[in-house]
């Protein structure tokens, strides 16, 4: 219950609690000559329906009450026992949490045998196998398909990971920590130093880089201004920083898109954009068998040709 701003309110919900159970026999307790023993003469309201349908005013059975009164004290032994009464955890020591883990963990044990396959096998050589793939692509759906697309080739903000160039890398290392650590990419906002007219030609700089239309007036100025403020990330010649995630701007590839209004939005505004961490959502060897699907995907790209033809022969 670590969940409460301060102690207050864990002593205020056990009061609530609390006091619901002792209303709820002081309720009966109140009512106690209505549930009198029942002594044979039957109460009569008067209320008399359709000509013979009398409305009696019978005492409650005596089971009923023993289960009202079992009902209450059960309540109170559950809240000794398991989480309840505000900020108490019970004596039992019982958390969800620890249920979901527990069962995690005992569905890992299961799946274990399955993986303990691949645990020798390098990138390329899981990426070749049959099996491996589907399992990979299987998780891919279930885990990150809702942000990079079922066909994992992206959406605005969430990167291709099929074709174009990637933000991080797509060697097998690259890939691999991409996924376990999760990443963030932070282009810092312009605005203070850049104004929205020399953003403009910055931006028609930067979509000549990659052969789209442009003002070629203006690119001679933004050109001048990209060489500014521009080349600490994404390079003299724009092909960007692996390192930073810094996208390379000539490759006619858009994280955000390319026409000048989304590009000045970029330079003034800035972007950060997060891919969240799967290490505590996923097991290592699931993180693996992800690594090369997504790898295999790209046709490994960024990995020597000969041990790809390896991969590719051995399959
Ligand atoms: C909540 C959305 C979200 C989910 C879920 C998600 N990603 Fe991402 N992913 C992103 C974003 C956003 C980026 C780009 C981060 C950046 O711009 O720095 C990214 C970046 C990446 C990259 C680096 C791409 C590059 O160009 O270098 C890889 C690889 C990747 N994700 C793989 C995965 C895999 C595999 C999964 C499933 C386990 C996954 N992602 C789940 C949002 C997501
Ligand atoms: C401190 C490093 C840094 C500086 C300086 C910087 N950028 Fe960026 N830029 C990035 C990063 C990192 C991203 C990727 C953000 C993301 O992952 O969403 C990015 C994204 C972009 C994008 C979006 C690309 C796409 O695919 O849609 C454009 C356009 C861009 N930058 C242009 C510029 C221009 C022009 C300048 C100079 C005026 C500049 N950047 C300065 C780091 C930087």
């Amino acid at each position: 219950m670590s969940d409460f701003v301060n102690g207050f309110w864990g002593y205020y919900i056990a009061a609530v609690v609390l006091l619901g159970i002792a209303w709820c026999l002081w309720l009966l307790f109140s009512q106690r000559k209505w549930l009198g023993a029942r002594t044979g003469a039957v109460q009569d309201t008067g209320h008399v329906w359709d000509g013979d349908l009398r409305e009696l005013n019978n005492p409650v059975p005596r089971w009923w009450t023993m289960m009202y009164v079992l009902m209450c004290f059960f309540g109170l032994g559950y809240l000794v026992l398991y989480p309840g009464l505000g900020a108490f955890n019970g004596s039992l020591g019982y958390t969800s949490a620890q249920e979901v883990r527990h069962d995690q963990s005992e569905l890992n044990a299961q799946v274990k045998p399955v993986y303990e396959k691949f645990a020798k096998m390098d990138i390329p050589a899981i990426a070749a196998d049959v099996e491996a793939r589907v399992i990979g692509q299987r998780l891919f759906l279930n885990n990150c398909a809702q942000c990079h697309g079922s066909d994992a080739k992206g959406a605005t903000s969430f990167p291709n990971l099929v074709e174009g160039d990637s933000l991080y890398g797509r060697t097998p290392e690259a890939l691999q920590a991409s996924i376990t650590n999760g990443r963030n990419g932070i282009m810092p906002g312009l605005q203070a130093i850049v104004d929205a007219r020399m953003a403009g030609d910055i931006a028609q700089y930067v979509r000549s880089l990659s052969g789209l239309a442009h003002d070629q007036i203006r690119v001679i100025r933004g050109k001048r201004e990209y060489l500014n403020n521009c080349v600490a990330c994404h390079g003299a010649d724009g092909k960007g920083n692996k390192a930073l995630g810094a996208p390379n701007l000539t490759d006619d590839v858009w994280l955000y898109g390319s026409s000048e209004a989304t590009i000045v939005h970029s330079i003034l505004n800035g972007r950060n954009n997060r891919m969240p961490a799967q290490e505590h959502l996923l097991t290592p060897d699931q993180i693996r068998l992800l690594t090369a699907w997504v790898w295999g995907l790209s046709g490994g790209r960024d990995i020597t040709g000969s041990v790809a033809q390896k991969a590719a022969a051995a399959q």
